[in-house]
């Protein structure tokens, strides 16, 4: 995918997700669709650094990073959540996975508030000051989160119907 293609479906799935109380079938494929483009797009532009950064994509990801992660999150704790532990007999294992999740979420929001620092700055300037860094950074948080949403479609899918 380009990484124009990644980006729109992030607005998209963004928009959708702060606008309306998606249900769980659809919900679940479209967070899983758009947080799997976010990661190929930050890999395209860990890629790019330093000397093919595409600016504009860097600042149109900075103004959504955080407002989509927030969105998709927000589905997750409150709608497919509940959903596995309401079905889910043994609550105990589920509900410290559950929780285990919930601290995910919350470590890449902060990662990602930190991430779109660095996303404007790429926007704005011609070179990054240290771009190893700023690679070393990009990867962490698309590897962690890939880890996550494939997690998550495994140990949910059969929760979601
Ligand atoms: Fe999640």
């Amino acid at each position: 995918m380009q990484p124009e293609d990644n980006l729109e479906i992030i607005c998209r799935a963004s928009a959708f997700f702060r606008t309306t109380q998606p249900q769980p079938v659809e919900g679940f494929a479209r967070a899983r669709e758009a947080l799997l483009a976010l990661c190929e797009l930050l890999e395209q532009i860990a890629d790019s650094i330093p000397g093919d950064i595409d600016r504009p994509i860097c600042s149109s990801l900075t103004r959504e990073l955080t407002p989509f992660i927030c969105s998709i999150h927000r589905f997750e704790e409150e709608t497919l959540y509940p959903l596995a532990q309401r079905q889910n007999g043994t609550a105990g294992q589920s509900d410290e996975t559950i929780e285990r999740l919930k601290h995910e979420h919350l470590e890449d929001r902060c990662f990602a508030e930190e991430l779109t620092e660095a996303l404007r700055e790429l926007g704005e300037r011609k070179v990054p000051q240290n771009p190893d860094a700023l690679g070393y950074m990009l990867r962490g948080f698309f590897e962690a989160m890939r880890r996550h949403v494939a997690f998550e479609s495994e140990h949910l899918r059969p929760y979601v119907h």
